[in-house]
């Protein structure tokens, strides 16, 4: 399956091109996104389908290794099936044909189904919602943030130029990236996380520990499941239930999911999206995954005005970044 999805991208790397971005309603998006917004506005989840959400960069793709691995109890050569964009579909990706969409994948799997996006909490469809699905968020500091996706934009095809870094700067300020306000995104999750039963993470506590992590995603799997949601769909919820991983699993994904060997893994170092696409010889997908990385990028000057910026975005809101000083 590795090789039909890298060869799809290469048939289709014809028609890929760095396309600019259009609003929907008001979140600038990629415009195969914009163009076909209402399928995805009107995509019906499954009660046992579970949503990675996070703001491009913030480390959706570690999540996303850490919860198949949860899933599949630890079992590596499991998570080995398939690349993590074909494990894990990306609900609003539309790619030229034959690349198959996101929605295309998720039509031809069974829930549970781990399903990744990058919108703000405004775009995403409301049967998340009304179905009352697991959702864990993934943030990270806005500056680490931000290095990470300039990076990213350099070797990624498919998004606008990221231009000079110093324009790149006030463009992430300025809510002008793909995705949209990153402010906005953190803001947007945060003030719902309560009453949406939503997990929210920080990249930097998933570095300082990463198994206090796995084992807090792992209790949010189980005590989510609902009675309601196991009445409905006994089966499958059988396999959350086997959620009660041994501590020996724990730290064999806590090893698995290390930058490391998910730099080296072909099944989630991107290495399936070839070079027209993802261009690595520029900066590689699993680039450095460290924090404060943003000390090597910012000058003083762009620091203070970023942090002046940043207190007024985030005026009275209170989500405890770190390292971002
Ligand atoms: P850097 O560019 O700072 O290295 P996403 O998956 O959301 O696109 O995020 C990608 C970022 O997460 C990259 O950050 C990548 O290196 C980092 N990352 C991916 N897997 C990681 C892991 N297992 N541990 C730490 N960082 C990881």
């Amino acid at each position: 399956e590795e090789l039909s999805f890298s060869e799809a991208i290469l048939r289709a790397s014809g028609s890929i091109s760095r396309f600019p971005l259009i609003p929907v309603r008001g979140v600038p998006l990629m415009c195969s996104i914009a163009n076909n917004w209402d399928s995805v506005w009107s995509f019906c989840p499954d009660p046992a389908d579970l949503l990675i959400a996070t703001y491009p960069k913030a480390g959706t793709t570690w999540t996303q290794e850490i919860v198949d691995l949860l899933l599949h109890n630890g079992d590596a050569e499991a998570c080995k099936r398939a690349p993590t964009p074909v494990r894990s579909p990306f609900l609003e990706i539309f790619s030229p044909p034959p690349i198959p969409s996101g929605l295309d994948y998720l039509k031809n799997m069974d829930p549970p189904r781990i399903i990744k996006t990058h919108l703000p909490f405004q775009l995403v469809p409301t049967g998340f919602w009304e179905n009352k699905c697991k959702v864990i968020y993934v943030s990270r500091n806005a500056k680490d943030n931000l290095v990470s996706y300039f990076h990213f934009d350099c070797m990624n095809m498919t998004q606008p130029e990221p231009g000079p870094w110093e324009g790149y700067i006030s463009k992430f300020m300025h809510g002008e990236l793909s995705w949209g306000s990153w402010y906005d995104h953190v803001k947007g999750y945060w003030a719902e996380r309560e009453k949406r039963n939503i997990l929210y993470l920080f990249y930097e506590d998933m570095k300082e520990n990463p198994r206090r992590e796995v084992e807090r995603i792992m209790r949010y799997l189980d005590l989510s499941v609902s009675d309601e949601v196991i009445s409905r769909i006994v089966e499958r919820i059988m396999r959350y239930l086997d959620l009660s991983v041994s501590d020996e699993v724990i730290s064999r994904i806590v090893e698995l999911t290390s930058f490391k060997n998910m730099k080296e893994n072909p099944m989630t170092n991107y290495s399936c999206v070839p070079p027209p696409v993802f261009d690595q010889s520029i900066s590689p997908f699993m680039r450095k995954g460290e924090v404060g990385d943003w000390r090597n990028h910012f000058t003083p000057e762009q620091s203070k005005m970023f942090d002046e910026d940043y207190e007024k975005q985030m005026k009275g809101v209170n989500i405890p970044f770190r390292d971002l000083i």
